[in-house]
């Protein structure tokens, strides 16, 4: 009696459970996402081809490892930001128990292909291993990573003088019309975060953070960048 009305309850509840959406496997399957799996990787995700991707990029310096003038090196410890819109994922958290965001793996979606232009080394710690997808279909990523880039530097006014190393972000492939990126937070914002968050600057000092957005035209393929530029 007891045993067939506990076993009763439970049916009920999984019943209802299941009615209700509550399980992000619910969310994927009413995107279609089980079935369009390599077009979610693959593909640009914008409604018309025409409709650049807008990323929004923030860097933060965390800590200046080192600035080695004989090798013109400049090696930072950077905390990155990057979210952008999918056109191709959204849903109603109304309609799945109030899921508002939940996390995939970073290789089943579609994700832009932001580089540093002065980066000499990779990093050898593998990037972060998930994203954040929202129900409005904003992804983002967050990667801290130790950073090797070069930096011309003047050395001959050296401890006196400021030097200032660039890290310039922008798309390996992609031009303006289909990959548009742009800042968050203003210089005096990152200069602040950074003062704030930075671990170690061993015998530099940190001065500020300024950062310029630039549209680049290399023998007519234009494209979009975001440098930031580190005073030290
Ligand atoms: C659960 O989702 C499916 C597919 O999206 C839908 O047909 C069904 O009505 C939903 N159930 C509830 C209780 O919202
Ligand atoms: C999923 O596919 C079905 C059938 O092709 C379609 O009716 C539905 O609109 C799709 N759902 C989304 C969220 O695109
Ligand atoms: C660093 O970037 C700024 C802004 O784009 C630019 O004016 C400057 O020439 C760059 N410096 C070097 C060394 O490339
Ligand atoms: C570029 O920078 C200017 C000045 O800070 C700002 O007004 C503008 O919105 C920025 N554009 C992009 C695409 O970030
Ligand atoms: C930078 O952004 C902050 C907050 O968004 C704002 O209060 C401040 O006025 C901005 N500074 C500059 C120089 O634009
Ligand atoms: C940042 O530092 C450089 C070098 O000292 C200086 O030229 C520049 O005016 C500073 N920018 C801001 C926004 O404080």
């Amino acid at each position: 009696m007891m045993l067939a009305g506990f076993l009763f309850l439970l049916l009920v509840t999984d019943v209802e459970s299941s009615e209700r959406n509550c399980s992000y496997q619910d969310v994927l399957n009413h995107l279609n996402f089980t079935r369009n799996k390599e077009l979610f990787s693959a593909i640009r995700p914008v409604k018309n081809y025409k409709q650049p991707v807008e990323v929004t990029l923030d860097v933060l310096l965390y800590a200046i490892l080192g600035v080695r003038e004989k090798d013109q090196q400049f090696v930072s410890y950077i905390w990155l930001d990057m979210w952008w819109q999918n056109e191709l994922l959204s849903w109603n958290p109304e309609d799945f128990c109030g899921i508002k965001q939940f996390s995939l793996p970073t290789e089943v979606l579609w994700k832009p292909d932001i580089t540093i232009e002065e980066m000499t080394e990779r990093d050898e710690a593998p990037p972060s291993p998930y994203l954040i997808v929202q129900s409005n279909g904003f992804i983002k990523v967050t990667n801290d990573q130790v950073l090797v880039s070069s930096c011309r530097m003047r050395v001959h006014k050296f401890p006196f003088d400021i030097q200032s190393c660039n890290l310039s972000f922008k798309s390996v492939v992609h031009s303006v019309n289909e990959i548009q990126l742009v800042q968050y937070l203003n210089s005096s914002k990152i200069t602040e975060w950074s003062r704030k968050l930075m671990r170690t600057q061993y015998e530099w000092l940190f001065v500020n953070m300024t950062l310029s957005n630039e549209t680049v035209d290399l023998f007519g393929f234009i494209q979009s960048r975001i440098v930031y530029t580190a005073h030290l």
